[in-house]
């Protein structure tokens, strides 16, 4: 991560405009959008990562030619581009119109994507009960409790009973996420803004899953991630722990063993 670029594109222009805004700011360059994805250099760079990324998630959430896919916070499509022919149809949801764009002209050649603006709070728009799997990748970053809840109820709400759905946060007990916190604390105009990041423990997410009606199916904080799969709470006992025993084997391989990074092969 290239901290000054961050710090100068996250935290400007303007002080006080919102995450929302911002995001819409960041889509309007080629350069920013994707350095602002996952630090991805260009085009060649996000679809290595997100190739990357597409077989971690379709591995852990055994996405298949069947499955129905709704990812939360799609940005430019790094993932869903590459997730999009490992399932029957991908839904990319965003708040960001102008990253939208970019992911519909990199989803063009695709018959079965989606994209959706989401305007309103959390998922408002999406339909109920349609998508068996559902993941929210580097989005809770910068996203406060009250947001968190908000989403999660959402997530509920638009999974299939029997439906899995991953996110990820900043691990409040890593050193280093510890790190990242000091560094943003230590600049005077990123560290009062409401985009702030916002780090986590354990503890948190398990009142957060209660609370929006789901459970736990995997849990990781070994990494500078908090990294959650949740079913929901009515989901058939037999299918979440068969679900359980095959992450528990399974899982390890979507802790991500970098710096503050995931570390596809190289090019
Ligand atoms: C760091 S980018 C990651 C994009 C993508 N998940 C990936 O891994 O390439 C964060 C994305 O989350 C979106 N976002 C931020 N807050 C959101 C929210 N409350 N709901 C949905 N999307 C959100 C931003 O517009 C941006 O596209």
């Amino acid at each position: 991560m290239d901290w000054g670029r961050f710090s100068r594109l996250w935290a400007y222009p303007g002080r006080n405009i919102s995450a929302r805004a911002r995001w819409e700011y960041i889509g309007r360059s080629a350069v920013d959008a994707s350095r602002m994805m996952d630090g991805s250099t260009g085009e060649d760079d996000l679809r290595r990562r997100g190739e990357f990324m597409a077989d971690l998630l379709a591995g852990a959430l055994e996405i298949t030619p069947q499955t129905h896919v709704l990812e939360v916070g799609c940005g430019v499509g790094r993932v869903g581009r590459e997730m999009a022919p490992r399932c029957a149809a991908w839904t990319g949801a965003d708040i960001s119109r102008s990253l939208l764009r970019r992911a519909r002209r990199r989803t063009a050649h695709l018959g079965n994507v989606t994209l959706t603006h989401l305007a309103g709070e959390g998922l408002a728009g999406l339909p109920d009960a349609a998508w068996d799997r559902l993941y929210c990748h580097k989005v809770m970053l910068h996203i406060d409790e009250p947001g968190i809840r908000v989403l999660l109820r959402d997530f509920r709400r638009v999974l299939r009973r029997d439906g899995l759905a991953y996110f990820d946060v900043w691990n409040l007990n890593h050193p280093d996420a510890q790190d990242l916190s000091r560094r943003e604390a230590a600049d005077p105009i990123l560290s009062r803004q409401p985009h702030r990041s916002r780090f986590y423990a354990r503890d948190s997410v398990d009142g957060w899953l209660h609370e929006a009606g789901l459970q736990p199916v995997w849990i990781a904080d070994s990494s500078f991630l908090l990294q959650v799969i949740a079913t929901r709470a009515d989901a058939d006992p037999e299918a979440t722990n068969a679900a359980r025993r095959r992450l528990k084997e399974q899982g390890a391989a979507l802790i991500p063993r970098g710096h503050l990074d995931f570390v596809p092969p190289p090019a």
